[in-house]
């Protein structure tokens, strides 16, 4: 499901039988195409058991077919507006040229090029599991002419983050990650992450919001409530908040904000 999509930010169980019952009645064109990922991704889960794994497979299979789609925009149009967005919105929350920025799932740099352009050179390091998409992330990069920005960009298996230096980034940020991740990933992210922020440095996150049943759909969207993820962090000994002015956006996930030190008052 691509997350431009222009649905509610909470949207009903995906997974339960007569969500799917109704959307192929209302969408009847788009029920082959969902059977063929289905059977791709039965495919994928078999010959890779474990999530990372699987996910990069999938990456793989969908930035063959267009690197824009795999990391979920319809457009071209689309895509400049999702890395718009993510951007408009951390300088309007304090972004810096001089900050340090780690981009947690950067995908083909659909918001990283703005962050690279804004950062001081060397100051953007993006991180990703799938090589396929880095691929396509260092082909922005050459687009956009930011070569001499000189961005970092990684490939990872895992969220421990312990190649990286501690107490080094002001903004750490992971746009539609969390919303194809599972609970232990988001976990695992949350255990070390503190670690490479500053003192009065923050972790931006998306996830997919429900207020039901949580659920996910062909292990690829992973729908949360925000209770969940806000107890996670907290059993890390960080802050949380819920970010209620991401929700005025046109975008269909929510957002939380984590920190080692507590976070400053909201603005009125
Ligand atoms: C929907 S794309 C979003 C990319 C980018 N953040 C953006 O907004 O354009 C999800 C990205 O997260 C990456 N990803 C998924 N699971 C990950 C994990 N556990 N660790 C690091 N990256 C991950 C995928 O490879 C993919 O590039």
């Amino acid at each position: 499901m691509p997350e431009d999509a222009e649905s509610p930010k909470l949207r009903s169980n995906r997974a339960a039988l007569p969500h799917k019952v109704g959307y192929a009645l209302r969408h009847p064109e788009r029920v082959g195409p969902y059977l063929r990922r289905a059977g791709r991704d039965a495919w994928l889960r078999l010959t890779h058991p474990d999530h990372v794994g699987y996910y990069r497979a999938v990456m793989a299979s969908d930035t063959r077919r267009d690197p824009q789609a795999a990391v979920g925009s319809r457009t071209h149009d689309r895509w400049l507006a999702l890395g718009r967005m993510q951007f408009e919105y951390l300088v309007e929350h304090g972004l810096r040229p001089e900050h340090r920025m780690l981009d947690i799932g950067c995908g083909n740099l659909r918001g990283g090029w703005r962050f690279i352009d804004h950062l001081d050179t060397g100051h953007y390091y993006g991180i990703g599991i799938s090589p396929d998409i880095l691929i396509a992330a260092k082909r922005t990069v050459t687009e956009h002419g930011l070569q001499a920005k000189l961005p970092h960009l990684t490939l990872t298996g895992d969220l421990r983050l312990d190649f990286l230096p501690g107490d080094h980034f002001d903004v750490v940020h992971a746009h539609s990650v969390f919303s194809h991740s599972p609970l232990r990933v988001i976990d695992e992210c949350l255990a070390h992450v503190g670690r490479v922020l500053t003192a009065t440095g923050f972790f931006d996150f998306t996830f997919d919001r429900t207020e039901g049943a949580e659920h996910h759909v062909l292990r690829e969207d992973f729908y949360y409530r925000t209770d969940t993820l806000l107890t996670l962090a907290a059993q890390r000994n960080l802050h949380a908040r819920f970010m209620e002015d991401w929700e005025r956006r046109p975008h269909g996930q929510s957002k939380i904000r984590v920190s080692r030190s507590p976070l400053p008052p909201r603005a009125a």
